[in-house]
């Protein structure tokens, strides 16, 4: 089959960061759907995983995926031939930047009706990531969290965009998000935003010029810059739980507030095998139905089309810039 991969680490810039080559159809495992891979998007784990892991041949990548169920493995009981799904895969396996793809039903859920394969592919990877933030790493139940807010650090890029969303649409909470410039400011209002504070300016002296402590803070984003700004401006007792890689966090400084702390990693279900590991075909299948009924927009805000060497290599400098806006996606190999 088709599949882009990288055979050298390095930027997307590298002669060899996107070569498409043959690789081996995949076999479906007892839980797994082999599915035709129709749209796909990019994430900043792209980015990483191609700059820091060597390849040990040529690494298919991607992990955003929408596509039709192919064949399913012995044990499967949740899809068959001819569905339409979507997933954000795992992270050790290859990924889905290919003609098929293999993955575990339990990641997996059924694809939003209302929209296209590749917008369908904008949304997995990230509505899990800010899904798992709200009511796992934050522990709010569903309806609850009213008369308390959450701010967004980072808040138009991909996770941000579907964050503010559920937020809104599944708690109680006032959401302020950040963001710096006009076209981003933009964007988070048009994602449900009640407040907007410019991560470029001190976000302790933003949040007190709004007259808003937040309980809750989703740092997305250069956690280590705004890290003092962050214990500063939080609620005694809150919480902060971050997804991104700081390198050098004084963590001492939460004691005062008596604050929490936790690491969002959308991976460690599927990396550890989790008992609860179908959490995620549940929530991407709420996820769904909440795109179909309205409740939820599309966060994808740029399609790079059909995908080949030269498009996604746009795709994933555009990624690698780290202005996104929303999510950048491709239609699967020529199927639009
Ligand atoms: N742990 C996990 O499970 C997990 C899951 C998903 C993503 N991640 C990681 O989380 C991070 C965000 O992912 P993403 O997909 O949302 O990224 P993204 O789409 O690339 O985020 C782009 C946004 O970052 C904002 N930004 C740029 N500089 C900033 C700064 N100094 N402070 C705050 N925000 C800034 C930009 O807003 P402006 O243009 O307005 O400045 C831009 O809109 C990445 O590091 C990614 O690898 C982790």
């Amino acid at each position: 089959m088709k599949a882009l991969g990288y055979s050298e680490r390095g930027p997307v810039s590298a002669p060899n960061s996107v070569v498409e080559f043959d690789a081996d159809m995949p076999a479906p495992g007892a839980r797994d759907l082999l599915v035709e891979v129709r749209g796909v998007s990019v994430n900043p784990v792209d980015v990483k995983v191609r700059a820091n892991r060597p390849p040990e041949g040529t690494r298919i990548l991607g992990f955003d995926a929408a596509g039709v169920v192919k064949d399913v493995g012995s044990d499967v009981t949740t899809f068959r031939p001819g569905d339409e799904v979507f997933y954000a895969g795992e992270f050790t396996r290859p990924g889905s930047n290919a003609e098929f793809q293999a993955v575990d039903e339990r990641l997996v859920g059924r694809k939003p009706s209302s929209l296209s394969f590749s917008k369908a592919a904008g949304m997995p990877l990230t509505s899990i990531t800010a899904w798992e933030m709200l009511f796992d790493s934050f522990g709010i139940k569903e309806g609850d969290g009213g008369g308390e807010a959450i701010l967004i650090i980072g808040a138009a890029g991909g996770v941000g965009s579907i964050l503010i969303q559920l937020a809104k649409k599944l708690t109680g909470l006032t959401v302020v998000a950040s963001a710096s410039r006009d076209d981003t400011v933009a964007w988070v209002k048009k994602m449900g935003a009640d407040h907007v504070v410019n991560h470029r300016k001190p976000l302790n002296e933003e949040m007190k010029a709004l007259g808003i402590s937040p309980k809750f803070v989703a740092t997305l984003n250069q956690t280590d810059k705004h890290f003092d700004a962050i214990v500063d401006l939080i609620k005694p007792r809150g919480h902060i739980a971050l997804i991104d890689d700081p390198q050098d966090i004084n963590i001492g400084a939460i004691k005062l507030k008596a604050l929490s702390y936790s690491w969002e990693f959308m991976f460690a279900r599927s990396m550890f095998q989790t008992e609860d590991m179908d959490a995620q075909s549940k929530l991407l299948n709420r996820v769904s139905t909440m795109l179909d009924d309205g409740s939820l927009i599309s966060t994808v805000n740029k399609h790079c089309g059909t995908m080949s060497e030269t498009t996604l290599r746009e795709a994933l400098a555009h990624q690698e810039e780290g202005s996104a806006i929303g999510k950048t996606v491709l239609d699967g190999f020529g199927d639009a």
